[in-house]
């Protein structure tokens, strides 16, 4: 089992979501080796909200580093919680394709997935050039 889900679930339960009562925590592991967590933060102007992933890629940039290496995400859903199209492209970013995407369940189902499965045909630098 990842070493990052003890801190994504720990995270999850400082989440903000009193309009969706869905609490999502997130555990990112940067290229140095440490980890970085974040949770959902919702606001009563709805769109505003922000993700678990996006949270603890904000915490990671913060602290001077811009490669992710390992991603956890958890939630207390029957179904392993997927990151939304958004954190795809924010998770592709910092990570490269093969990077590892470990999606779960409070109760403890994981479903892996690589970045590139999770967001093929991704609009990265590449396509910038020309
Ligand atoms: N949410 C996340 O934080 N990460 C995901 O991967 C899926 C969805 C949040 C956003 C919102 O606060 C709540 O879950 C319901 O969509």
């Amino acid at each position: 089992m990842s070493e990052l889900r003890e801190p994504a679930v720990r995270v999850r339960e400082n989440a903000h979501a009193p309009y969706s009562n869905f609490k999502v925590g997130a555990a990112i592991r940067g290229a140095s080796g440490a980890v970085y967590c974040g949770c959902n933060v919702e606001n009563v102007a709805y769109p505003e909200g922000t993700c678990a992933e996006a949270g603890a890629i904000a915490a990671m940039v913060a602290a001077g580093e811009t490669r992710l290496t390992e991603a956890y995400v958890v939630a207390g859903s029957d179904l392993p919680v997927t990151p939304c199209g958004g954190c795809r492209q924010k998770l592709a970013e910092f990570g490269a394709g093969e990077v590892q995407v470990t999606m779960a369940t409070v109760a403890g189902t994981e479903q892996v997935m690589t970045l590139a499965e999770l967001l093929p045909g991704a609009f990265g630098a590449a396509h910038m050039k020309g």
